[in-house]
């Protein structure tokens, strides 16, 4: 089986390295305070996150983890929510009478199939969900909490709660977390941008309302450790050199470390036993050739703006609303740039950590350099 994991949470083995981090998360929210957590995406939040969960959970917490991404109304918000709570309830039939208590229009169910196994679901009684039965819902943890015993939420995604903005979801959510005592929060997502700006700009419900994390890249000699012990597991020899030129073809972005050393490994596996930069560069083509198509079709959809910036953004990401920016890479206007910008961070081509702007996948650029040259 190949040692490499990539494109879902990992855990165990294939986790390695982010202890500070999983540390301080936990003090953070075990202090009482809520959190955000920052990183581009792909960097390996979630698989952090689900960590952090085991650690808390071991400390007697009850965790409820809640994915943002899939939510397009408030009626899956709130089904969702609550399919998300009930997953961590061990007494079903306490979170029927809380919730037949505390949510007006929402009629839980309990049921039994026929090895006599307990059936959630629930129940709106009223047409579409009104503001008064979404403010109950974010209650419901709050009123289910043991005495003693602390619930964390963690929303991942959770920059998409905007998508809700128009019923006031952000500032009613701000007003839940500042009254509950038994519950804290921690946030994160992956676009980055909106993320921050929902927690950085005063104008926002979440100004100031969390302590900041940003995550950053795995350090290198971890990661070096890690390529090196999987490859031998399987009889495969990897040099420090060939290790380090593997992280430089993946922007140093966590999932494409591992999506990379996966593709080697199969390469590999019936016939080589040592890893060269040829190989590591075979490969890495190899990939962009099976993307061909579907990059292809991402670029052509761009704007010419767009186009232009990400054929600039392939050779520097720095200063790149600066005159001498735009001169050698013959943009417009400063602000046609900022819109360009914008838009591409918002499909998640592109990213940002610090002051510079990157391709978010690796492979595209490669696809880029191939096709600007
Ligand atoms: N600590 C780690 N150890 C090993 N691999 C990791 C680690 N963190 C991330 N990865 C790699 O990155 C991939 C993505 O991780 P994860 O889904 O946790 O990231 P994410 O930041 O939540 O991504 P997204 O932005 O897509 O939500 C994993 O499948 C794995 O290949
Ligand atoms: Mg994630």
């Amino acid at each position: 089986m190949n040692p490499f994991s990539y494109g879902t949470v990992v855990r165990g083995d294939f986790f390695y390295d982010r202890k500070e981090e999983g540390e301080r998360i936990v003090t953070t929210l075990s202090g009482g305070n809520n959190m955000v957590l920052l990183a581009p995406r792909r960097y390996g939040k979630t698989s952090l996150v689900f960590q952090v969960i085991e650690q808390l959970e071991a400390k007697g917490y009850t965790c409820i983890y809640f994915d943002f991404l899939p939510v397009y109304s408030l009626e899956t918000f709130v089904s969702l929510y609550i399919g998300a709570i009930e997953k961590k309830q061990h007494n079903l039939g306490r979170l029927v009478q809380v919730i037949t208590k505390v949510i007006n229009s929402i009629r839980p169910k309990l049921t039994f199939d026929s090895s006599g196994k307990p059936e959630f679901g629930i129940e709106f009684t009223e047409s579409s969900v009104s503001i008064q039965t979404l403010s109950e819902v974010l209650d419901l943890p709050e009123k289910l909490a043991q005495k003693g015993k602390k619930l964390i939420v963690i929303f991942d995604e959770f920059q998409e709660i905007t998508k809700l903005n128009k019923v006031g979801f952000e500032s009613l959510l701000r007003s839940k977390i500042q009254q509950q005592q038994q519950v804290n929060y921690l946030f994160l997502g992956s676009r980055t941008h909106l993320l921050s700006d929902m927690f950085n700009n005063k104008n926002r419900a979440f100004y100031n309302s969390a302590s900041h994390m940003q995550l950053g890249t795995l350090p290198h000699e971890d990661t070096i450790a890690y390529l090196q012990a999987k490859f031998r597991s399987s009889g495969i020899q990897i040099g420090l050199h060939e290790a380090l030129y593997l992280i430089g073809q993946t922007g140093d972005i966590p999932y494409y470390i591992q999506l990379l050393a996966a593709e080697i490994w199969q390469y590999m596996i019936t016939s080589q036993t040592q890893v060269t930069t040829k190989i590591v560069d075979a490969c890495a083509k190899q990939i962009v050739e099976l993307k061909q198509d579907y990059y292809y079709e991402l670029f052509d959809r761009q704007s010419v703006m767009q186009k232009q910036l990400l054929i600039a953004l392939i050779h520097s990401g720095e200063n790149i609303f600066s005159s001498a920016y735009s001169k050698r890479f013959r943009l417009s206007a400063a602000s046609t740039t900022q819109k360009s910008i914008l838009v591409l961070m918002d499909y998640g081509i592109i990213d940002k950590t610090d002051n510079t702007y990157f391709i978010s996948d690796p492979f595209f650029k490669r696809f880029l350099q191939n096709y600007a040259s």
